[in-house]
């Protein structure tokens, strides 16, 4: 049995594209998210979903994730967000890969699985195998009542709302949301501080806000756009906390744009792909403004020494220096939560490249919205 939205009430409304409608709705689908679950007195979150009690979310001592496409770069994003928040180890790992190794379940594991459509075949295969192991599943699930979602032992719904646009962007926000409530809640039953509590819950009520100011840059990321859209080839680059946000940038241009992209980490450079960087390969580079600015600046140095085009999504305020390049600023948030912000601008690049191409935004070549198949 499968539950699927009722899109019958639900139109572009006035959007050329659903794919559009759905990044502008993104203030108030995390508005959604976030809904009735920050705890402002006691600077932690509220789950009721999880169906798990405070003493026994303390006896996991790992926590991994399973998605597939965006859903896993959500999950590697989160993944990064859990061990730098409530100091547990944490990782991503693509459940179309992990459901056929016949992986080692642990008990003091907690299994995170992420999924929009709570359909997609693969991820829920791969939950199915770890409650066939006594493994301990929990969902990050947008559609209620779903297969992934009934199958899991508890969850957090991710209320973004129907989603039909093939490329994911609303859902993906969401999930990086729902994996910071999650971490918080981890870490503030382990030794994060209220203090730290509070920070983080301080930047989470001001997402909306400044998802509104990135998406009143429009017209000049569709100018971006327009410039990257006539190159066959692109990097995108990002480390830590930039990676996931690299790879899903590459991945929203490649499905709408048919753009050959790919993604690497910053710091992986110099060992191998910038042998093709060149005046005919541009570089999306990811660089918050964080510790890692220094070293960042470094290697876009690197990149216009041999003549890369660059366009560099960043902190408003960060002064590149002399590096030329396209700049793409958005508003400061907290480092933890910095690939939500960073993803923003990566998806109205790829739907202004992708319709400058004159491409099928919502419905592009040999891709489903939900991998219901093997
Ligand atoms: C996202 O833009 C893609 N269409 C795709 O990678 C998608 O995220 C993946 O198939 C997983 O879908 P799900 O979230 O519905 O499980």
């Amino acid at each position: 049995v499968t539950v699927d939205w009722d899109t019958s009430d639900y139109g572009s409304d006035g959007h050329a594209h659903f794919m559009h409608k759905e990044i502008a709705e993104q203030p108030d689908s995390v508005r959604r998210v976030l809904k009735g679950r920050l705890d402002e007195r006691f600077h932690t979150v509220r789950l009721g979903g999880l169906e798990m009690d405070a003493r026994e979310l303390r006896e996991f001592r790992r926590v991994k994730i399973l998605g597939c496409g965006s859903a896993y770069y959500a999950g590697q994003a989160g993944a990064q967000f859990i061990e730098e928040v409530a100091r547990i180890p944490a990782d991503a790992e693509p459940a179309s890969e992990f459901r056929y190794r016949n992986p080692v379940i642990e008990k003091d594991t907690l299994y995170v699985a992420v999924s929009q459509s709570g359909e997609t075949y693969d991820t829920l295969v791969a939950v199915q195998e770890l409650k066939r192991k006594g493994g301990r599943v929990i969902g990050l699930v947008n559609a209620v009542g779903s297969s992934i979602a009934r199958e899991c032992d508890g969850g957090v719904y991710l209320h973004a709302g129907p989603e039909v646009a093939v490329a994911s962007t609303k859902a993906l926000t969401n999930m990086l949301v729902g994996f910071a409530l999650l971490g918080l809640h981890l870490g503030r039953i382990r030794d994060v501080s209220p203090a730290d509590g509070r920070r983080l819950i301080t930047a989470l009520q001001a997402l909306p806000e400044q998802i509104e100011r990135i998406l009143a840059d429009e017209d000049h990321l569709a100018a971006v756009a327009k410039d990257l859209a006539q190159a066959p080839s692109l990097f995108f680059v990002g480390r830590t906390r930039g990676f996931p946000v690299a790879r899903e940038g590459a991945q929203k241009l490649k499905e709408i744009s048919y753009r050959h992209a790919e993604a690497y980490q910053t710091s992986e450079l110099k060992h191998g792909p910038l042998a093709l960087v060149g005046p005919e390969l541009p570089t999306v580079a990811i660089v918050p403004d964080d510790e890692l600015l220094e070293r960042n600046l470094g290697a876009l140095q690197e990149i216009t020494a041999r003549s890369g085009p660059l366009v560099v999504v960043t902190h408003d305020g960060v002064d590149l220096g002399v590096v030329p390049a396209h700049v793409i600023a958005v508003p400061k948030s907290e480092p933890e939560l910095d690939p939500l912000l960073l993803t923003i601008p990566l998806q109205l690049l790829a739907y202004h490249a992708a319709l400058t191409l004159g491409h099928d935004v919502d419905k592009p070549r040999n891709l489903a919205k939900s991998v219901t198949v093997e």
